[in-house]
Order: structure tokens, then sequence, then C-alpha cells
């Protein structure tokens, strides 16, 4: 069963996706509805791709999980995973019948990666905001399988996040500018030959004019600076949310991204969602007592307050 987060119309409060709460950019915005519809995009998003990076080391796609599909396309299994985190590696092996090896912890993943074909680790990790250690990723990298490195919240990340050597980076913009209708991604391969081969698995235009202009726009200077000024309120907030969870007596787990854990029990998690206060429940992820929460303004926090009381 695919999980996600996102409120229904009409919800009062959102804290159950990862979006920065801040965005989107308004001009950001303004120049998406300025881009021309009329012509196709570049087949090979050449100028794109070499704005991203090696060109020969770069393949975009309508979003990371279109991208996490190819991959599994491309290199198949089996697929080592850590759990808790993100759903879609393990259906998107699920979907190509490729066998998937969950590791509960780093240890346990070494081990898996020295199995399997192809890993996928996010950092930070959704949904505990955990950010690996150089000396785990190196292993890991060199473990055996290929490593791809979900860095979909690293410009979320309160600490500069690690990369190593010989990984795929996989990344979505969309996360830090609050645009995720828009599916853009991108991954830049360690080397040329697997870009190609993920890139070969892709229809003509598989990227949109309007996701090729905002990956263009995600890299450009005024993005940038938006996003550095939005960053610190952000992390105010994850700590405001994580201490007055804390004062209402719920375990929290708090990374160092813009969302939290928090163990809410079942029936706080109904109460919420019944009161229009909308959280990401983890029962998918074997942790049906638990939710995860994105940083959110005051006006947010106050409504989860009348729920959880205190
Ligand atoms: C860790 C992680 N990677 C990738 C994605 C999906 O990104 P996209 O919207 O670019 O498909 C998400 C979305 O929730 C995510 O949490």
């Amino acid at each position: 069963m695919r999980v996600h987060g996102g409120a229904p119309r009409g919800a009062r409060a959102d804290f159950s996706t990862n979006l920065n709460a801040l965005g989107p950019p308004g001009s950001l915005v303004k120049a998406l509805r300025r881009v021309p519809l009329s012509r196709y995009p570049d087949p090979e998003y050449a100028e794109l791709r070499a704005l991203l990076g090696d060109p020969a080391r770069v393949a975009v796609g309508a979003g990371a999980n279109e991208l996490i599909h190819r991959l599994v396309a491309a290199f198949g299994g089996p697929v080592a995973v850590f759990c808790p985190s993100f759903g879609e590696y393990a259906e998107a092996a699920h979907a190509r019948g490729a066998r998937v090896f969950f590791a509960r912890d780093e240890e346990g993943f070494l081990r898996e990666m020295r199995k399997a074909r192809l890993g996928f680790l996010a950092s930070p990790n959704n949904p505990d905001g955990r950010v690996y250690e150089a000396d785990f990723l190196n292993e890991a990298a060199k473990a055996g399988g290929l490593l791809v490195l979900d860095l979909a919240y690293a410009p979320l990340s309160e600490v500069p996040v690690f990369v190593p050597e010989g990984v795929v980076r996989l990344y979505s913009p969309n996360k830090a500018f609050a645009l995720p209708g828009v599916r853009a991604g991108y991954a830049v391969f360690p080397e040329a030959s697997l870009a190609e081969r993920v890139r070969r698995l892709a229809p003509s235009w598989v990227l949109s004019s309007t996701g090729e202009a905002f990956l263009r726009l995600s890299e450009g200077e005024e993005a940038r600076s938006w996003l550095a000024a939005a960053r610190p309120r952000l992390f105010a907030w994850r700590r405001a949310l994580a201490r007055g969870l804390e004062r209402r007596g719920f375990s929290v787990v708090e990374g160092r991204a813009n969302f939290v854990m928090a163990r809410l029990g079942e029936a706080q998690i109904k109460a919420l969602l019944r009161a229009g206060v909308w959280v990401r429940p983890l029962f998918d992820k074997g942790l049906p007592d638990w939710a995860r929460l994105s940083a959110q303004g005051p006006k947010a926090r106050r409504l989860l307050w009348e729920v959880l009381g205190g």
C-alpha cells in the first residue's frame, strides 16, 4: 500500500508533508507561470544537465520517485533499504519483482548491502531526520551494491550532509521550495555509463517544460538566497514543535531536518485527523503509535495544541 503525507482540501493545518512550510517563493511561482508550453522541451535536456553537473553523469526525471523506479529497473535487485525510511524504495523493488532486504540499523544495512545489487539511504532520513556520518556512508558506498543516496532533504538539513565518492546522488528540490506538484528531480551518477542506462529507460520528454524551468531556477542565486533566509526560521519552528510535544509528555525523535517523529498514540492521531489537523501516521512503517510532523508556524502549532491539550 502506498501511504504518503498530504492533507485533504479543507484541513485546518498540515503537518503531514515535509515540504518547506515557508514556501513556495513567490518569484519562483511567477517565473514558472511564464514558461512557454507550446513547444516540446529539449528531449536531451542538454543545457539543464550541464547546469546540474557533468551532463554525461546526470539524468533528469519527473520527480525523485520516477527516478527511484527507473534506478530499480536499470540495476535490479536485491535492493537493500533502511527501516524506517521512505517507502517508495521498497515499492519500486516490489513492482519489479526484486527482493528487498530490510535493515534495522547501520550494521545490518552494511550486511545487506554486501548481498544487494542496489541500496537506498536518505540523508536526512525520512521519517526520523537522521543525517548519516561519513564513516558509515563510506563503508556503505564500498560494501557491494550500488548505493543511491537520496538527498531530498539535504537542503533542509541543519547540518552539512556528507556525500561519499562512488554513489548515485538523488535530488528533489521540490521539498525545499514547496512545489511538489511540478514533479521534477535529478540524479548524478559516479560514472557516465550508469547515467546512460537510466536515461535510456525514460520516455522522451519525461520532464515537462515547467519541470525543466523549475530545476534550472532552483539552482539560481535568487532561489538559493531565499532558501538560506528561510532555513533558520524553519529550524526554530521544528525546535518549538519538539519542545511543545515533549512538554505534553510525548516521546519525540528530533533529527536535523524540518520534521520530527512523535509517539502520539493511535487515539491522539485519530483525534488530530478528526479535527482537521493533519499529521502523517507511521503505521505503514511498523510504528503504529507514531506520527511524523513537519515544522509549521505558530498558528498551525496552536491548532495542534488545542487538540493535544496543555
Ligand atoms: C526521502 C524522499 N525521497 C524522495 C521523495 C519523492 O520526491 P519527488 O517528489 O521528487 O518524487 C520523497 C517524498 O516524500 C522523500 O521523502
